[in-house]
């Protein structure tokens, strides 16, 4: 029962922590730092595909097709999951000013 209480505490922490995630004032960026254990510091690698650096709208683009269904099957498709519409559109946004 203990167990289950820290568990639940844990959830409703972590949940509370997305919520702010997205209010802060560069959400582009805090959500990123989700991606660099990948695809390296600020997506520019070393790592899986760099991710810095595209035009405008094209990480958006890729990361509506992972979470379609469209492209791959693998990490990035469950990864794409987890992120809202408005989420991504900030992503795609701070990740394309970096050179
Ligand atoms: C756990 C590792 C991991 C994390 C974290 C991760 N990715 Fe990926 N990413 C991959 C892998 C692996 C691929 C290659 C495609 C595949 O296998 O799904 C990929 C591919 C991509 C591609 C396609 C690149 C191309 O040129 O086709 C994009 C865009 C992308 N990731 C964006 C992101 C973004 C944005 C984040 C953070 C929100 C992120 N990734 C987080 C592992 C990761």
């Amino acid at each position: 029962m203990k167990r289950i209480r820290i568990l639940f505490i844990g959830l409703t922490l972590s949940a509370g922590f997305a919520g702010t995630q997205a209010q802060v004032a560069q959400p582009g960026r805090l959500l990123a730092s989700n991606c660099f254990q990948c695809h390296g510091t600020n997506g520019k690698g070393p790592g899986f595909d760099a991710i810095a650096g595209k035009s405008v709208g094209e990480i958006y683009t890729k990361l509506k097709e992972f979470q379609a269904g469209k492209e791959g099957n693998g990490i990035m498709a469950k990864h794409a999951l987890g992120y809202t519409d408005q989420q991504m559109q900030a992503l795609d946004k701070w990740l394309s000013t970096q050179q």
